[in-house]
Parts: structure tokens; C-alpha cells; sequence
């Protein structure tokens, strides 16, 4: 996490794809920022903008202090742990192998994993035949690979918890949501990005979990299904959000940054007129 000395000029909320806000950027960047990941803001790839570092939101323009990482809406039904049945396939992945920023591990790790027993690695279509290829490919697997790819996450994490499969994110540096209120090594694998390009590591390392172990991850799991529900279950999505799901959790974290903003504003009003404080944000 990085200690940014915050300017919070006002506090206002926004639920945004980073990218998406991108023209308006300089202006939005002081308040609360709610965001599926922070890949758009200060992770890009210089190359991928002009190689202009100008054009890119400086880092400490986006915070953890402050900002709110929020879920990805999932687009697959809900398996309940009842519903549950064995699973035959180690590990699965769907999606492009290739990515036009930030995918290089995973179109490497595609091209160690395609041609390993009990692997499923499968292209995508964005119809209906891909998403019942999801679904069947995400209840009978034991595991479901969440490699980096253009943004650090996706909804594919949020499909796999909801279909019971562990994750195994790979991916050095992610953030996630509602982090300190769920603890995602209770129910996924982390895997550090040399280890998975190693051969045949991520492989025998997801062997290594037993049964005993793979369920109380899915028990974990599933405990956790509802907090990332934005849907309430009425047409239209008209009538009261469900208590335990994905708004409430997003303004509980929201309440949780008010101290730390506070702070950080009557921190900024003492200051001498005249006087600027270097911004000492180093967070890579
Ligand atoms: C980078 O962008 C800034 C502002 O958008 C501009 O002033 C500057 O000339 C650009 N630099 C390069 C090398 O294109
Ligand atoms: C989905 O797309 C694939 C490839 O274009 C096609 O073969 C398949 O029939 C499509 N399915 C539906 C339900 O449209």
C-alpha cells in the first residue's frame, strides 16, 4: 500500500472503468474514486499512450487511501455448494490467448498449459455457446486460471467464485476488492509470475492440494458469493439491494477511507500559505 500525501480537493464518488473516464481524468482524480482495478490510471505501459508519461495519471493521483476498488459485475449463475459435484478437470481457462497490452504471460503460460492432462484451455465466443462453455468448463474444474491480462482483474475471477471453481491468480501485483473485510488466500492460489512460467510448476503445485483442502476452500468460497452480488433479484433491478452484497460492501469501504481523507484534508489547510509540500507517493 502507498502512503501518498493525499490533496482530496472534493469528495464525490464515481463507479468507473478507468479507461472509460479518461478524458476527464485531472479533474476526477482528487475525489473518491471507485474502480474496478487501477490498471488504467498509473500502470500502463508508457509505450501503449505515445510513450508520454504526461498523458498517464501520475500515482499519486490514485490511492488505496482513499480510492475503492470495486467488483466486476459477474455474468454467470450462482452455483450454491449443495449443487456442487465432483470435479474432473485440474485446471481451466477460457478467454483470447492474446492480449494486445500486458497479456505476455498469458499467452506464455497458454503455451505451457495447452498440452497438459486434466487442462482445459479453450478460445471463447462472446455468445451464448461461450458462456455455457464457461459454465460447464467452470463447475467441473477443480481450479480456474486468472493470469494477468489487459486490466489486472476481470469478471473472470468473479464468474469463477460464483461458480465455486479456486482461483489461482496469477499475477504479481493485483488489487482487489472489499480487501480487509475478505481475505482472498482463504479461497484462492497465488502464484508469483516466475513461478507459473517455470514448466510444469503451476501444474504439480495445484496437484499438491487435497481434497480436504480444495473444500474448505469452497466452503470459504461460498461464504463469499454474496458479497460480490450487485443484483438484487427483481425485474428491473427496482426494490432494496440485498443487505450482505456488492453496494453496501463498496460503501462500507467508502466509510472506511472517511478518517484517512479527514486527516489528510485538515492536514493540507495547516499548511503556511505559500508553502508546497513535495508529494511523496512511491508506490511502483
Ligand atoms: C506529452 O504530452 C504533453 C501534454 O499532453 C505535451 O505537452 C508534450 O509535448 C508531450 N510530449 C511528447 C514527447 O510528445
Ligand atoms: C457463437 O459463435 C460461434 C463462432 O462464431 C458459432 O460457431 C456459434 O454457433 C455461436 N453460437 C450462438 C448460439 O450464436
Amino acid at each position: 500500500m502507498c502512503l501518498c500525501s493525499l490533496v482530496v480537493l472534493k469528495l464525490e464518488a464515481f463507479l468507473a472503468d478507468p479507461v472509460a473516464m479518461w478524458h476527464v481524468r485531472a479533474e476526477i482524480a482528487p475525489a473518491v474514486l471507485l474502480v474496478v482495478d487501477f490498471g488504467g490510471w498509473y500502470r500502463l505501459e508508457s509505450k501503449s499512450w505515445n510513450g508520454n508519461s504526461s498523458d498517464v495519471i501520475q500515482h499519486t493521483q490514485v490511492s488505496l487511501l482513499k480510492d475503492v476498488i470495486v467488483p466486476y459485475t459477474h455474468l454467470l449463475p450462482r452455483l450454491q455448494l449443495t449443487e456442487n459435484k465432483k470435479r474432473q478437470t485440474l485446471l481451466y481457462f477460457k478467454g483470447a490467448k492474446h492480449r494486445h497490452r500486458g497479456g505476455l504471460v498469458r499467452e506464455k503460460l497458454w503455451d505451457l498449459l495447452v498440452n497438459e492432462p486434466d487442462v482445459v484451455m479453450e478460445e471463447g465466443f462472446p455468445n451464448a455457446t461461450g458462456r455455457e462453455q464457461s459454465i460447464k468448463g467452470m463447475r467441473t474444474s477443480k481450479f480456474c486460471l486468472h493470469p494477468a491480462g489487459d486490466t489486472p482483474t476481470s469478471c473472470r475471477l468473479f464468474d469463477a467464485i460464483q461458480s465455486l471453481c479456486i482461483p489461482v491468480i496469477v499475477s504479481d501485483n493485483i488489487e482487489l476488492p472489499f480487501e480487509g473485510i475478505v481475505d482472498y488466500s482463504e479461497f484462492s492460489v497465488f502464484v508469483a509470475v516466475d513461478d507459473a512460467l517455470k514448466p510444469n510448476w503451476l501444474v504439480r503445485h495445484l496437484r499438491t492440494f487435497h481434497k480436504e483442502h480444495s473444500d474448505r476452500f469452497r466452503q470459504k468460497m461460498a461464504q463469499f458469493q454474496p458479497l460480490f452480488e450487485y443484483d438484487n433479484g427483481h425485474p428491473g433491478g427496482i426494490g432494496p439491494i440485498p443487505p450482505d452484497g456488492a453496494v453496501n460492501h463498496v460503501w462500507k469501504k467508502v466509510y472506511q477511507k472517511l478518517p484517512m481523507i479527514k486527516e489528510a484534508i485538515i492536514r493540507e489547510r495547516r499548511k503556511p500559505p505559500g508553502v508546497s509540500v513535495p508529494r511523496r507517493c512511491h508506490c511502483t
